[in-house]
């Protein structure tokens, strides 16, 4: 076989097509079937960050690699179109796993994707994407589902469903936080769904303060019906340490966390303003502006993995 830079023509085209890296080592995106299978029957839950620039994607790498833990970056919609569209996205993620020597599992994920979307991600090179169908009367749900489920599957990703509308508003999207209904969890995840999100009381932003808890008899339900099937947990944010735990031994095995971070970056950059840190010398410097902000994200992402049980699992 012909020789391309001292690769196989074989090789050099799976290369070219992004599936095969040459150089210096680090790994190339995985579907997120596999971790979370591993996750549910570890009794552990895989976390799922959501990104909003390079920042934010190198912090959290960095992390899953020296806690050696699995790892998925979740994009929604709104943060894909400020980061210039999915192919940037991909484009940088798997930039960053070679350049970084990341080799801990990395899953790239369409967070709350429509239809549109999930298409154009699996097209981009995502690994993993979310068809958030909860909004449809459930028919509808399914249907869209599973169409999505088998061009999902035909290109090797993963997906996630969503049934009964995760609380509070997240890039436009609002959800009234219902509980799903255990029986429709069960005819959604019937059609090959990956994992799956179901409403259980949670809430995307910060929890208000008369916020009744999470329905463990929902999820209890919802697990009793679906099995071996990883369940997802929206709405990681505030979430005491007690609930998280209850939940993954019911059967939750991905956790989002979007605003914990977010909230950290913005404290921890306001400090270094305050302080006035940006007008002495070249503070101003975005390398150094960034940079407590960045270390923010790196101690809360930390700090989750910890606390999903994820460390080590890699
Ligand atoms: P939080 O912003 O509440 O952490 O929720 C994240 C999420 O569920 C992303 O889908």
């Amino acid at each position: 076989m012909p020789q391309l830079s001292g690769r196989t023509e074989a090789e050099e085209s799976c290369r070219i097509e992004g599936r095969l890296r040459g150089g210096t080592g680090g790994t190339m995106l995985v579907s997120a079937k596999e971790m979370l299978d591993k996750a549910k029957a570890g009794h552990y839950a895989v976390g799922q960050f959501n990104i909003n620039n390079l920042e934010w994607t190198k912090a959290i790498l960095q992390t899953a690699q020296e806690l050696n833990s699995p790892v998925i970056l979740g994009v929604s919609e709104g943060a894909g179109k400020y980061m210039a569209g999915y192919k940037t996205v991909v484009g940088m993620v798997n930039g960053m796993l070679e350049e970084l020597n990341i080799t801990v599992p990395v899953a790239l994920h369409l967070d709350h994707g429509g239809y549109d979307a999930c298409y154009k991600c699996i097209e981009a090179g995502f690994s993993s994407i979310m068809f958030d169908g909860s909004h449809y009367p459930i028919e509808e749900n399914v249907a869209k589902t599973k169409e999505l489920v088998a061009a999902a599957h035909a290109k090797g990703l993963s997906i996630e469903a969503e049934v009964g509308a995760i609380g509070g508003e997240e890039d436009g999207v609002i959800g009234m936080g219902e509980c799903a209904d255990p029986k429709e969890c069960k005819m959604v995840a019937d059609l090959g769904v990956d994992f799956l999100a179901a409403g259980i009381g949670n809430i995307h932003g910060k929890y208000p303060a008369n916020w009744k808890g999470l329905s463990f008899e929902t999820l209890d339900a919802i697990q009793q019906l679906t099995g071996d099937l990883p369940l997802v947990l929206h709405g990681g944010t505030g979430i005491p340490a007690d609930m998280i735990k209850k939940a993954i031994s019911l059967g939750v095995s991905k956790i989002n966390v979007n605003t914990e971070c977010q909230l950290a970056f913005a404290a921890a950059t306001r400090k270094y303003i305050e302080e006035g840190k940006d007008q002495e010398g070249k503070g101003y410097d975005p390398r150094k502006l960034l940079a407590p902000g960045t270390q923010a994200i790196k101690d809360t992402v930390k700090e989750k993995m910890e606390m999903f049980g994820s460390v080590g699992k890699a």
